[in-house]
């Protein structure tokens, strides 16, 4: 580690990074000589229940990832546990921290102790993570001599799930939490409910989830899916009834995770106006679950009755999640409605306050002094801070941190939650395996670059950045595979950033730490995203002659990329990459990243045949803009693979870069068409689109920009009727000298359906 700084002072024998330990602890020190686990090996534990059940789970952890089983001897005390591991939960263990814990590994045996079970949980994990670090020692594990004194950076490392837009099952949210707990992340902010669903039972007001729970998904192909039970389109949906709930708090606090509960108010709240309609501003106000994204205009009225029934359900809420802070939203509640509506207006004036910026605020400033006269506190989305911030408020700040500094100048705590940077609905990758989302690429580097402590805050101030989050938002996590594929690590740079004192945060440590952090997530079956290691193949045909430019990377910088192009699985003794070459033009490439001889990517492959190079996915083609990207699923077929399609909603438009045209080209195109459920407001009216000339509509192609000769029109009738990717029939371009750029778009007369690519393919 230290080889490329001789320069520095020898004096003293410089520390350990972190080991294999994510996140990093505050203080390792090197001591001498080892000690060696094995089946063998004693535990002890001390201190009360908890710290046995922690054995239990350490037990548990070391069973899944090394395959042997210790045993809890029970006649031992941990002061006569030499030799074996000693878990304790002691008053007097020198830490000053909940959370923190001592670590002693000498060649007597191992001690973790902490002063209270959150500390001694954590102590276990990382114990785990030292016996884990290298897959190759799996029975026999020598541990390095050392004494790791830890404790976290913040108090809020957390993670939002959204269940609304998509539903999860009480068995992965459980799955879920034990990720969470295995990066010390302790927050679980769960999103409930929003304009899509109502996921939270409600005794009180049973058709919250009865109605509000279910849906019926947006397109063509789900409202032609009819239900043979009901006659009608098939229901979306579920909900967690208040045993479920219990039953997930208590599993996550005994893994040091707190649940904070969100509902949505004023605003996000149409799936509960059409349970109870009386609760909505509008006469007729919505009776479906709506399956739309963006942002619904439909909010709570202010009447008495309503803001009574928010409190009930406050009251139901806090009898099911004991922890400290209730999540009350109040993000995107636009007030068209309150504007429009005589009896808002009246009510208003009724109520004293001057706009409807204030009405928020009276409903915030309410909610705020019921939950602190039960004892908790209120927290939501930086919104909170207009019309006045209610006294003991905490601000979730997401539209960047100014929410965070304005939070803190006016002495209020605040959570990071800052959009794009810790949403994990953006892509991570440009890979073709990245599933859909938010078009944007938030890499794993981007998020542990974050910068959790605001520059713009006065040293006094800093006490109130609570910590930070990532959000899953699931609008295109259609399953839980995906949730944990966006969550997963992107989650773990996050909990370094929460945990680790900024000194110890160094990203190629951190790369190095995720290679035993992904054999622990195999071990576990935590589902994860590999964009870090996965190589990138860029293949690009040259003019001259057939055969294609290859250029290898991955995301990380990290490994020796290995390839092979006679079709063999690359091993760690294959061709390593250097510099960008030629091949071609048959055959395949097939590249993977290894670490010395340690495979650690999935194999990337590419034909490299003419036709092969001359096609371009949707992600491989430029967009025109990036106005609103995102990478969109088909919404058919309802069983099996969709396909993915990357499009600026704003403006669907691509350009396929650089074609070689010197001997013409036909050119073929496969497309679908999507719902456009998008609640985007007047935006809609910005999209523009060609007239079409025929009543399908067309796929135009013009050459060198946008507004270029158009040489060549693909009719879309023949696409018109399938929900699915339809194959067009190709169009020959006639021959011009050199490389052009192409820019494909379509006609059509309405937003609905969006029609898209799905590839394009150049053959000579
Ligand atoms: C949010 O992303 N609307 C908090």
């Amino acid at each position: 580690l230290f080889a490329g700084c001789r320069s520095l002072p020898s004096t003293r024998p410089p520390a350990p990074m972190s080991m294999a330990v994510i996140p990093a602890p505050a203080s390792v020190q090197t001591l001498s000589g080892s000690f060696t686990l094995d089946a063998h090996t004693r535990l002890t534990v001390a201190g009360s229940g908890d710290s046995e059940w922690i054995a239990g789970y350490f037990i548990k952890l070391l069973q899944s990832s090394r395959g042997f089983t210790l045993q809890i001897d029970a006649r031992a005390t941990p002061s006569h546990s030499r030799g074996g591991i000693a878990f304790a939960i002691d008053a007097a263990a020198p830490v000053t921290n909940a959370e923190g814990y001592l670590l002693t590994i000498t060649p007597e045996g191992v001690a973790v102790s902490a002063r209270d079970r959150r500390g001694l949980f954590y102590g276990a994990i990382t114990l785990w993570q030292l016996i884990t670090a290298d897959a190759r020692h799996a029975t026999r594990i020598s541990l390095p001599a050392l004494r790791i004194v830890d404790q976290p950076r913040f108090r809020w490392r957390g993670v939002m799930l959204d269940s609304a837009r998509h539903f999860q099952s009480p068995g992965f949210i459980e799955h879920f939490v034990d990720a969470m707990a295995i990066h010390k992340l302790n927050v679980l902010h769960w999103h409930l409910t929003d304009d899509q669903a109502w996921r939270l039972e409600i005794k009180k007001y049973p058709r919250l989830t009865a109605v509000g729970a279910w849906r019926v998904p947006a397109g063509h192909a789900a409202t032609s899916d009819i239900d043979s039970a009901t006659g009608k389109p098939r229901l979306y949906g579920g909900f967690y009834s208040q045993e479920s709930v219990r039953q997930i708090v208590a599993y996550a606090a005994e893994r040091g995770v707190t649940i904070v509960p969100e509902i949505e108010m004023p605003g996000h709240a149409t799936a509960a106006i059409v349970a109870y309609p009386k609760l909505g501003v509008l006469d007729a106000p919505p009776t479906a679950v709506p399956s739309d994204w963006g942002i619904y205009p439909n909010l709570y009225n202010a009447e008495e009755s309503t803001l009574r029934f928010l409190e009930d359900v406050l009251d139901e809420t806090m009898g099911l999640f004991p922890g400290e802070y209730i999540h009350v939203g109040g993000d995107e509640a636009v007030k068209d409605q309150w504007k429009a509506s005589p009896r808002i207006q009246e009510r208003m004036r009724e109520l004293g306050v001057a706009n409807e910026a204030q009405l928020q605020s009276y409903f915030v400033h309410r909610m705020e002094r019921y939950l602190r006269a039960h004892g908790r506190r209120l927290i939501g989305w930086d919104e909170i801070l207009e019309g006045g911030i209610a006294p003991d408020a905490t601000v979730m700040s997401w539209r960047g941190i100014d929410g965070a500094l304005a939070a803190a100048h006016g002495g209020h705590d605040a959570v990071l939650s800052p959009w794009p940077t810790l949403y994990l609905d953006n892509r991570q990758s440009e890979a073709a395996t990245d599933p859909p989302g938010r078009g944007r690429v938030i890499s794993l580097e981007d998020m542990y670059r974050f910068n959790p402590m605001p520059a713009a805050l006065a040293a006094a101030e800093e006490r109130h950045v609570l910590g930070l989050q990532a959000d899953a938002w699931t609008e295109h996590m259609r399953t839980e595979e995906r949730v944990e594929f966006m969550t997963f690590p992107r989650a773990a740079a996050v909990a370094e950033v929460g945990w680790s004192q900024a000194t110890r945060l160094d990203w190629n440590d951190f790369v190095t730490r995720l290679v035993p952090e992904f054999d622990r997530y195999r071990a576990l079956g935590i589902g994860h995203a590999n964009s870090v290691f996965s190589v990138r193949i860029d293949a690009q045909a040259p003019l001259t002659n057939g055969s294609a430019r290859i250029r290898l990377s991955n995301q990380g910088h990290h490994g020796e990329i290995r390839y092979t192009l006679d079709g063999s699985a690359p091993t760690a003794t294959s061709t390593r990459y250097q510099n960008e070459f030629d091949t071609g033009p048959q055959g395949e490439i097939r590249a993977a990243t290894f670490q010395g001889d340690h495979l650690i990517s999935s194999i990337a492959a590419r034909k490299l045949d003419v036709s092969s190079v001359g096609r371009r996915s949707s992600r491989d083609l430029k967009l025109c803009s990036e106005r609103l990207a995102l990478a969109l699923e088909d919404d058919a077929p309802l069983v099996g693979d969709r396909a993915m399609f990357m499009i600026d909603l704003m403006n669907p438009c691509w350009i396929y870069q650089a074609a070689d045209l010197s001997s013409g080209a036909t050119l073929s195109a496969a497309v679908g068409q999507l719902p456009f459920n998008f609640q985007i407001g007047d935006d809609v009216h910005k999209i523009e689109f060609h007239q079409p000339q025929s009543a399908a509509g067309e796929l135009e192609v013009r050459i060198d920009s946008c507004d270029g000769e158009r040489i060549a029109v693909l009719p879309l009738a023949p696409a018109a009727r399938h929900d699915d990717v339809t194959v067009l029939p190709a169009a020959r371009i006639a021959p011009r000298a050199g490389r052009h750029d192409l820019c494909l778009s379509f006609t059509q007369n309405g937003v609905d359906p969006l029609w898209a690519i799905d590839w394009i393919s150049l053959d000579r």
